[in-house]
């Protein structure tokens, strides 16, 4: 009698730690790093190759998007740190930015080394969904949070532009991420199922708001503490990147006096075409060599776009000696001011 009611006992206890325990994942990490992200299946859609396409293409893997800058070995002997040339699309390992185990894979259209094998809908799901042509969840690093919202027509372009890029032969190791990445990123992938239209047309701040997600402005331009974005310094710089040439931070693209609040479409423009802040020359991790390929109207548009955003007083300059800076916790020119 006593013995079953202690064994009653112990059930409901056990009972409640689970329960505990279930509601514990589900409030903290979520249950997809235990049952893996969420994913649909693929379907057998094709994008027809127009020419319209791939002349959007082009334009976006080779401007906005920068894809390239990410998915080729960078020269950094030439202005801009272009890709190598002739390696166009044939994958880079992240080991300069402290990243051995980070393998953006090729994607020329190498049948057997790069993407060559994969179907249209496999290209689609990883660069909008996160999902491998593995079936494996990407490393967020690849922006395909920002790309969810890459305009259908715009997916269909890169897809065709990349299908017609030379296909080049790089064999390369996967990606193996440290524990305990591997199973945090799992809640990162993220199904697109329904259409998703390209942003107005009539609005600049709107079609800005799209180019610099696309262009994923933020996820360099927004410091970090332990891989996550600091709350409130948003676009106010502050991430710490190694070129062969030293290290780099981020600068503060708000609009407040400390960021660029002082500068006009010219300014901007020459910023992000020529790599040049009136004389002072920006760092080839600024991605210029790319961006500068956009339209006057596209530039103009995400400088209309960066001016509506939160202000953020962030004082930093590179060519300074770097200090301790308590906003962004990261070392940088000007830092102790803050
Ligand atoms: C900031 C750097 C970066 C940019 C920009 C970037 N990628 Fe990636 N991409 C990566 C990395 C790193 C991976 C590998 C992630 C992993 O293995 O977990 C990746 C993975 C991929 C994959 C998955 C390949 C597979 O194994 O199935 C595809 C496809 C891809 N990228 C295409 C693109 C396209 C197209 C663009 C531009 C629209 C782009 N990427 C822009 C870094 C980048
Ligand atoms: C791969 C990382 C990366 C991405 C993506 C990126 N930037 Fe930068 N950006 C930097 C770094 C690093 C600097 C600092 C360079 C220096 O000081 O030499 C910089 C500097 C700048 C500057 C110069 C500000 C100043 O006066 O010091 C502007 C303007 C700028 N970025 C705008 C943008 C915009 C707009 C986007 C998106 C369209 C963007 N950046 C995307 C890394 C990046």
């Amino acid at each position: 009698m006593a013995r079953s009611r202690w064994t009653k006992i112990l059930i409901v206890i056990v009972l409640a730690l689970i329960v505990l325990i279930g509601l514990g994942i589900t409030f903290t990490i979520g249950w997809r790093p235990i049952i893996g992200a969420k994913k649909r299946a693929l379907t057998d859609r094709k994008f027809e190759a127009t020419p319209a396409r791939l002349a959007r293409g082009k334009y976006l893997v080779d401007g906005v998007n920068g894809c390239l800058g990410c998915h080729t070995d960078a020269d950094w002997s030439k202005p801009g740190a272009p890709p190598v040339a002739g390696r166009e699309g044939s994958g880079h390992i992240w080991a300069d930015q402290d990243m051995p185990w980070l393998v953006a894979p090729n994607i020329t259209p190498d049948k057997e080394t790069g993407a060559g094998n994969w179907t249209d809908d496999t290209l689609a799901r990883a660069i909008r969904e996160g999902i491998g042509h593995d079936g494996r969840a990407l490393f967020p690093f690849m922006p395909y949070p920002h790309y969810r919202d890459m305009a259908d027509e715009d997916l269909a372009s890169i897809i065709v532009y990349l299908r017609s890029i030379p296909p080049v032969r790089n064999q390369l190791p996967t990606t193996k991420m440290p524990f305990p990445l591997k199973f945090l990123i799992q809640n990162a992938p993220q199904p697109v199922t329904a259409a998703v239209a390209a942003p107005s047309q009539s609005s600049d701040v709107a079609r800005g708001a799209y180019l610099a997600s696309m262009a994923a402005c933020t996820d360099c331009h927004t410091p970090q503490e332990k891989g996550q974005p600091l709350p409130g310094m948003e676009f106010a710089g502050g991430l710490l990147f190694h070129e062969p040439k030293g290290d780099v931070v981020s600068t503060n693209i708000t609009p407040s006096a400390s960021g660029i609040g002082y500068y006009n479409d010219a300014t901007f423009i020459q910023a992000l075409r020529m790599g040049k802040v009136g004389a002072r020359p920006l760092r080839a991790t600024m991605p210029w060599y790319y961006f500068g390929r956009m339209t006057d109207d596209d530039l103009k548009s995400i400088f209309a776009f960066l001016k509506t955003v939160k202000p953020v007083k962030h004082q930093m300059d590179n060519f300074e000696r770097p200090t301790y800076c308590r906003l962004c916790k990261q070392k940088h020119g000007f830092g102790a001011t803050n």
